[in-house]
């Protein structure tokens, strides 16, 4: 998703603005560029394709300058392009740079040309910098005509803006769309995440919903929605230029599949006392609300979705938990019936997904009282928005394919299960036997880690394939739906996933040779079931590959391949099986040399609609 860096500093900006764009093209993007103001003059470089090229044409013909904004961009309005890049400008004097979508831009538009403003590109981005100039032709201050602009735009931006009349004036903008200031010695950067302004400072401000910043070298002024002038604070980061560095790996997806151990231990620690968990880590008000809740609505997108699912099973199944479950984009717009006294629980990786945050507002204007956020970036707006929030703690994820905030997410919704569920029908007993199990985990993943070389050999299988199947039942369903996903987003090979028993009743259809059915068998009250099922794509000529607890016999044929997971307890057994699964992905999408950590046409954070 279209990322933004900018500052003013008291040295060339271009360095920083680079580096700053290498650091947020995990976020997924297509064209990349960047403006600077020297000497009252407007320098302007944009590129289509990666930030390398961007940096490349720089070499060729470079620019300088103190104060500068620079943007990825990931296409929504208008094709990939050099045109449609950022920053746009109008009358070279205003330069800006957007995430979100201006959804008004058409008459916008429309009346901007009807003035004879000359638009060359097709983005809805490019009226936001023809307005502004048309306001400031007739409005005393940069500052003022930008606050006057705002007002004409409807839909989500996080907005950086310099101009040659005010050349040592940055303007930023937060509605909908995320948006920090990063605090230096004598200059201010701004970004749409942390992680891009590390390098250069671990102090933020986090820009609120509304708020407007004019940022100079030694003055930040942030005025909020209703224009009264405000002090956010200042936070130190705990995360450092290296934490979001690749290391040894290949890439940053192996990366963060072998962190899942330590990521599993963080999300725990400091939880539990005894086996007994604390449920004072959702927040100051968490027994008041659990106390309260009577059932619990699930939102969320992608992998979260996924994860949402998988906690659906364990909420009825161990407690008897009402839980239902929608994707947060469906939700949003089908008027849905709340039940009174239901929690809504967000789950989101970035805590920045668009659908998701419109999502919780729907359902806060359902009448939903309560809103718990399963999260893995502490400032971000879920965050800030949800009455309870439980932190993954899975680290930076750089990956655009999400592999331990998945898995991190799996582990504190379990925590969430305990918490609700001991006001069901959770006992004592069972709260200590799942607490004991979470705490095996990272053994556990150590364990089934050790199935990559097998998993390499494995994946060769599919290199040239076009289709393939994933076969799951119970809560290894949703892993099944996460192991497609994983297949889909990173190697492109289409990839569905069904329920096992479903498979008769259409998919079957497809069976052949050519097909490979991963099938996710765990040693569980539906092994038996699920082995019918196995049959049933064996004697069609099915090629199989299941996924096995270790302790089962086997039977290995010459279209069966039996891939043995080291035995686990049952109730997480759905983070186990989720590691092979990801580790076939990985080494698909190698072997056909994807760009595994950013696949086409994806970005991490979908910061639109
Ligand atoms: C994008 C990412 C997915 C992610 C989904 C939801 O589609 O590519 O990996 O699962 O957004 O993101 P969230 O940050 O809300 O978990």
């Amino acid at each position: 998703m279209c990322g933004i860096v900018g500052g003013v500093a008291q040295r060339n900006i271009v360095p920083i603005l680079l580096e700053g764009l290498k650091r947020l093209e995990y976020r997924g993007y297509d064209s990349a560029g960047l403006a600077v103001i020297n000497n009252q003059t407007l320098f302007r470089k944009r590129e289509l394709g990666k930030v390398k090229g961007l940096e490349a044409l720089l070499q060729v013909d470079p620019i300088f300058g103190p104060i500068g904004i620079a943007h990825t961009r990931w296409a929504t309005h208008g094709k990939p392009s050099t045109e449609n890049a950022h920053p746009h400008v109008s009358s070279n004097k205003v330069a800006v740079v957007h995430n979100g979508i201006i959804e008004n831009h058409e008459p916008l538009r429309g009346a901007l040309i009807d003035e004879g403003y000359l638009f060359t590109s097709e983005t809805d981005t490019e009226v936001i910098v023809h307005q502004l100039y048309q306001t400031m032709e007739h409005t005393q201050g940069f500052l003022k005509a930008v606050k006057l602009m705002v007002k004409k735009l409807e839909g989500a931006y996080a907005l950086g803006i310099i101009c040659t009349e005010e050349p040592d004036t940055l303007i930023a903008c937060r509605k909908g769309s995320p948006l920090v200031i990063g605090v230096g010695i004598g200059e201010y950067f701004i970004a749409s995440d942390v992680a891009a302004l590390l390098p250069v400072t671990q102090r933020f401000i986090f820009l609120e919903e509304g708020d407007i910043a004019s940022i100079s070298i030694d003055k930040l002024i942030i005025y909020d929605a209703n224009d009264e002038v405000v002090t956010r604070p200042v936070k130190e980061s705990q995360l450092t230029a290296d934490s979001v560095d690749k290391g040894d790996y290949r890439h940053y997806m192996l990366k963060e599949i072998y962190e899942q151990p330590f990521a599993i231990s963080q999300a725990l620690e400091g939880r539990f006392i005894n086996n007994r968990l604390q449920e004072n880590c959702f927040g100051h008000k968490a027994a008041e609300v659990f106390d309260t809740i009577k059932s619990i609505q699930i939102l969320a997108c992608g992998t979260s979705y996924h994860a949402g699912l998988v906690a659906r099973y364990w909420f009825e199944r161990l407690a008897r938990v009402p839980c239902n479950i929608e994707v947060a984009s469906e939700f949003r717009y089908r008027n849905p019936v709340l039940a009174e006294n239901t929690l809504i629980v967000t789950i989101s990786q970035s805590g920045e997904t668009a659908d998701t945050l419109a999502a919780l507002q729907e359902a806060k204007r359902l009448g939903a009282k309560y809103s718990l956020a399963i999260c893995n970036v502490p400032e971000s707006s879920l965050v800030r928005e949800s009455d309870l929030v439980l932190m993954t703690r899975a680290g930076p994820e750089i990956g655009v394919a999400s592999t331990k905030a998945f898995t991190t997410q799996l582990t504190a919704l379990m925590l969430l299960v305990i918490a609700v569920g001991r006001r069901f029908e959770l006992t004592e007993a069972m709260e200590q036997k799942i607490s004991s199990d979470l705490f095996k985990l990272p053994r556990k993943i150590e364990a089934v880690l050790k199935l990559d070389d097998q998993i390499k050999v494995l994946a060769e299988q599919f290199a040239e394939k076009e289709h393939a199947l994933f076969l799951g039942r119970g809560s290894h369903y949703p892993i099944a739906m996460e192991g497609a996903l994983k297949l889909k987003e990173i190697s492109y090979i289409h990839a569905e996933a069904y329920p096992a028993g479903e498979l008769k009743h259409g998919p079957l259809a497809l069976i052949d040779s050519e097909m490979p059915v991963i099938t996710v068998a765990p040693n569980n009250s539906l092994l038996e079931k699920l082995k019918s099922n196995i049959q049933e794509v064996s004697a069609r000529g099915g090629q199989l590959i299941v996924f096995m607890d270790e302790t089962l016999a086997s039977a290995a044929s010459e279209n069966v391949q039996i891939i043995k997971v080291p035995q686990v307890e049952n109730e997480i057994s759905p983070i186990i099986y989720t590691i092979p699964l990801q580790l076939l992905s990985y080494y698909v999408a190698v072997l056909k040399g994807t760009d595994v950590d950013q696949p086409r046409n994806l970005a991490k954070s979908v910061t639109v609609e």
